[in-house]
């Protein structure tokens, strides 16, 4: 089997850490988002993925993602030509190199814990046209969201609908066969001119054989900026405990807590409390600060004087204020300094773009 993997699209719900950084490359627990699908996939047995970026991306992509070695894998990249026109369009934009093939079709933006391999060795075994991992949630108008007969069975499946049939969202991991190629002939731009991939599956729950599972453990659609918080505290809880490592001198006096990983070349001074799962990059330097749980700090970071808990701080970013900083995303290269004037200090939520100079 192959696995193509959607990393394009616009992503303008992460603005404005993503004008100038691929949403899928953001880091969580400091490695690119796509590197936890490409692991996902590997782990499931599938070594010939493609993955879909847009137009011009291709060396940013191969630079930070490399060509699949690390993972066993062959890894290649496509540009989808003439630009993000919707998911079913990233698919047909791939048939050169999926026709004939049975494939894994996974969203790159979508983070799961727990292994992706039931839903393919059914799809597999029981030689299946099309398979769907469904999720409940809170909001599915949010999602692709299918309706079902009351038997339980698939009725079809809608693109983000006022008012939602079901409380599932159909979840960014389909597998296909290669009737999707003659599915697609059949599917019009949607009223927000996007070829949708729920008009694939309903025409694959019309026209041929299809099976759907729940995914029952944690799923989540990075698209906001709380979601990708939210991801990168849940990938710290399935870190195991030996991928943390302290990989510098740390004075005794300083209290690490917890699974906490330092990176080369990193200072933490003695008046530090550093509060674990935490990760560290390379080449920082934290004084006199406190680092709570469920923080990634990028390479070449400097906190000082600071509070910084749940939160994800990008490399070469500066924090150098009293305030406490929770639920935040700290761009690249960004600044956030203290001002004269003292307000309440309850706790800021922010979002800040790379290059950013804050002063609070
Ligand atoms: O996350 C699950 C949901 O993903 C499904 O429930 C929906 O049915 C499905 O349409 C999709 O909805 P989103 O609104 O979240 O799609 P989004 O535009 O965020 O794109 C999903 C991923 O595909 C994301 O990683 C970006 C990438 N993409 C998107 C488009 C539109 C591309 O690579 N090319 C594109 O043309």
């Amino acid at each position: 089997m192959k696995a193509l993997i959607a990393a394009g699209g616009r992503a303008t719900r992460l603005r404005p850490i993503t004008w100038t950084i691929n949403k899928h490359l953001i880091p969580l627990a400091n490695k690119p988002m796509l590197w936890y699908v490409l692991k996902k996939i590997t782990d499931a047995g599938i070594r010939d993925i493609i993955i879909n970026v847009n137009t011009g991306e291709i060396p940013e992509m191969s630079r930070a993602l490399g060509d699949g070695s690390e993972f066993g894998a062959r890894v290649t990249y496509i540009e989808q030509r003439g630009g993000a026109k919707g998911l079913a369009h990233v698919v047909a934009n791939a048939q050169e190199q999926l026709q004939g093939e049975r494939f894994l079709f996974f969203l790159g933006d979508n983070i799961i814990l727990g292994s992706i391999s039931r839903f393919v060795d059914r799809f597999q075994q029981e030689n299946l046209d099309c398979m769907i991992a469904l999720s409940r949630v809170k909001d599915p108008q949010r999602f692709g969201v299918p309706e079902f007969h009351p038997d339980g069975s698939l009725k079809h499946t809608i693109e983000k609908p006022q008012h939602p049939p079901s409380s599932f969202a159909v979840t960014g991991i389909y597998l296909f066969n290669e009737k999707f190629f003659e599915a697609f002939k059949t599917v019009q731009p949607s009223a927000r001119g996007e070829y949708e991939i729920t008009d694939v599956i309903t025409w694959y729950i019309q026209n041929a054989k299809i099976g759907h599972e729940e995914i029952t453990g944690w799923w989540k659609d990075t698209g906001t900026p709380d979601a990708l918080i939210e991801g990168n505290a849940l990938i710290m809880d399935d870190m195991g405990r030996e991928e943390f490592c302290v990989h510098c001198d740390v004075p005794m006096e300083t209290q690490i807590q917890g699974m906490v990983t330092i990176g080369k070349g990193s200072r933490v001074g003695p008046d530090c409390l550093i509060r674990g799962p935490v990760v560290i990059g390379e080449d920082c330097e934290i004084t006199n600060s406190y680092i709570g749980p469920y923080t990634a700090i990028g390479n070449r970071v400097k906190i000082r004087n600071a509070e910084v808990e749940h939160s994800i701080v990008f490399a070469g970013a500066t924090i150098d204020t009293t305030r406490r900083i929770v639920n935040s995303l700290i761009g690249q290269d960004a600044t956030l300094v203290d001002s004269q004037r003292t307000h309440p200090k309850t706790g800021h939520h922010l979002i800040i773009g790379d290059n950013s100079f804050v002063e609070l």
